[in-house]
């Protein structure tokens, strides 16, 4: 090997570095100009700019926006985006969104689902009509740490797409510079420790609260909404290791139970912060419990209990995936046997995510695998990569002048090694049913709202999850029937509901149901919010606690489906 020596060292690395800065300008964000830090009693800092301000998202005159980090731990920050309500803030209640993933960033809620607003083609924002501001300030949050703008550490370089790390150098000419969120997936690898987490990021937002806005909001009223995403990027061909899940099935339960569990020790006066009231639940297709939803995916496959009449596979491979299913040590086993299993056992990390990965392979894949039309996964009605709302948003965020209003000098990736770090953990395939037994022993309603077109996290699933439910009504819940849910004199999909229960079958809707049906579901977000009946909007719940609805025990809507476009 030849020696350089000094001088042709510094020669050769100086020469292409000149080099590449002529032609690349430097691609790193610029530091967030004129952000402002509060710092609550209890020592939580808040940075933060007002987005709407710059014309950013939610213009609309008087109502208030807030976007930034709170920084729980020298290692812990939390990107937040905070949206007033467009109503009477002051009096409306707080709802906290998230999506699922793990890894799933709330901004794919934001500007797909329910934010004030949508980025269109041309890379402006333009307001979103049935916004959940109109009803709720809405919190959405970037978590756990490594989603989105949410960081650690921040580290320059370029992003290398299939390992996450940020190198120096581009691995190929179409990578671009960046400032990227730092972060081990390995840190908090369970629902349970990112609730931790989260409930410390809602205690410093709220301690700082009065501080950060104006508007005086003093409902201490809590709801918890959930659509669980996916990361789009990730290829489906590797879908056994890397596919993202909808995954908002496990954070809701298991936030609001430990929520739960703080607000008792703040009764108690055995913790400190600010008790939340909490109020609903709400799930959007969500994975609460493999045990109780993977059989489904087999099931969706026929196109007799789909609602499409279509069948996703043909009669030989749904048999082979129902015998997967069944078979001694197949699917099922290994999810009943990671559901016995003590929470915190270590060998249920092994079992569970052994689990997960027999029954990714063997039943759910097998649509993905002998599909026998190229249909979505998210939206059976569509082809696969039309079966997602666009995501013009997603190259917006990596301009300078955004960034720059938002409060962030970092870029954003919705890649991240979380799902696989929750995969490792056992906590995909563990079950959470059993916390939202826990919550209807008290007074939190539940709101299970799925899209009947989605594959992934189907209606069969939920309706399942719906009569597993271990809870005082659980029976008359049974016995009650499916009436359709009116919206403006239309019928929009149909409802069960007794008491503090509700399940909901959106028809023609996919994954992103707020998307694909926003009146509707932004009506079932308003009734559940002022606990009306689902179907109608019109009874009042806490004054009726009989309520139930009456109608068929099975939903009986069908869709004929035409054939996909031939393909070319
Ligand atoms: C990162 O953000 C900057 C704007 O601050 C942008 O120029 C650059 O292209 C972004 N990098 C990537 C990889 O998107
Ligand atoms: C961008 O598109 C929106 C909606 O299509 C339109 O209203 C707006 O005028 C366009 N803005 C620019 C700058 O082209
Ligand atoms: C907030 O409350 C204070 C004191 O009650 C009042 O002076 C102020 O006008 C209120 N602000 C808003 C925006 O309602
Ligand atoms: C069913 O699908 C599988 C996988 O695509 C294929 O190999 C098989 O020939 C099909 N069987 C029938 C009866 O069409
Ligand atoms: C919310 O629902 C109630 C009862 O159905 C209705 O009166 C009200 O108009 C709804 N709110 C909005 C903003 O649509
Ligand atoms: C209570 O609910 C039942 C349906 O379960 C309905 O028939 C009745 O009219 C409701 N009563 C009131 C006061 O809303
Ligand atoms: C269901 O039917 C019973 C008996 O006819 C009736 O009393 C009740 O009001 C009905 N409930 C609803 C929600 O319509």
């Amino acid at each position: 090997m030849v020696t350089l020596g000094l001088i042709g060292i510094l020669l050769a690395s100086y020469v292409p570095l000149v080099h590449s800065l002529a032609i690349n300008p430097r691609q790193v964000p610029a530091a967030a100009e004129g952000v402002k830090t509060i710092t609550s009693p209890a020592g939580v800092t808040l940075r933060y700019k007002e987005p709407g301000k710059d014309g950013i998202c939610e213009t609309t005159s008087g109502v208030n926006s807030y976007s930034g980090y709170i920084d729980i731990a020298p290692d812990v920050h939390v990107f937040f985006w905070f949206f007033e309500s467009r109503n009477d803030p002051a009096n409306d209640p707080v709802t906290l969104w998230l999506n699922g993933g793990p890894g799933s960033d709330s901004l794919i809620g934001l500007f797909e689902e329910i934010g004030p607003c949508q980025v269109v083609e041309n890379g402006t924002t333009v307001l979103r009509d049935h916004s959940w501001t109109e009803l709720s300030n809405v919190l959405f949050l970037s978590q756990p740490v490594g989603t989105g703008f949410s960081y650690s550490e921040k580290g320059e370089g370029y992003l290398d797409p299939t390992y996450l790390i940020v190198d120096e150098k581009p691995g190929d000419e179409t990578e671009k510079e960046g400032r990227w969120s730092l972060f081990d997936p390995t840190k908090e690898d369970t629902s349970r420790l990112a609730a931790i987490t989260c409930w410390e990021v809602l205690q410093g937002f709220y301690s700082n609260l009065p501080q950060l806005s104006a508007s005086n909001i003093s409902s201490t009223d809590f709801h918890l909404w959930f659509v669980h995403e996916l990361l789009y990027e990730v290829d489906l061909l590797i879908w056994i290791n890397d596919r993202a899940e909808s995954f908002g099935g496990h954070w809701g339960p298991a936030f609001m139970k430990y929520f739960s569990e703080q607000n008792d020790k703040l009764a108690a006066g055995t913790t400190e912060g600010r008790k939340l009231n909490m109020r609903t639940l709400g799930i959007v297709n969500g994975i609460v419990d493999e045990q109780v939803q993977t059989q489904y995916q087999i099931k969706y496959t026929r196109g007799e209990l789909n609602g499409y009449g279509i069948d996703l596979v043909n009669e030989t491979m749904y048999e082979y995936g129902r015998t997967n299913l069944d078979r001694p040590d197949g699917c099922q086993q290994h999810l009943n046997y990671c559901a016995s299993l003590d929470r915190d056992s270590l060998v249920r990390r092994s079992q569970c995510s052994a689990a997960q990965f027999v029954c990714q392979s063997d039943v759910e894949g097998i649509y993905y695998t002998f599909k026998t039309e190229n249909r979505g996964v998210y939206d059976i009605r569509y082809e696969a990569g039309k079966d997602v709302p666009p995501d013009f948003w997603r190259p917006w965020l990596n301009t300078g002048p955004v960034q720059n209003s938002l409060g962030v000098d970092l870029n954003y990736t919705s890649a991240n090694l979380l799902y696989s770090a929750f995969s490792l953990s056992g906590d995909f395939a563990a079950g959470y049913l059993s916390d939202i037994d826990e919550l209807l022993k008290s007074d939190i309603h539940v709101a299970l709202v799925y899209g009947d077109a989605d594959y992934i996290c189907n209606w069969l699933g939920g309706e399942a999850l719906s009569t597993a439910a271990e809870w005082s009504g659980a029976e008359t819940f049974k016995s009650a029937g499916y009436t359709d849910i009116i919206v403006g004199g239309d019928a929009y999909g149909e409802v069960r509901q007794y008491e503090r229960l509700s399940f909901s079958r959106v028809w023609d809707a996919g994954h992103e149901v707020p998307y694909w049906q926003p009146s509707a579901a932004f009506q079932i977000f308003n009734r559940t919010l002022n606990r009306l009946d689902i179907a109608t909007g019109k009874i009042k719940l806490d004054e009726n606690s009989s309520y139930k609805t009456n109608g068929t025990a099975k939903t009986t809507h069908t869709t004929t489906l035409s054939p996909l476009p031939a393909q070319t």
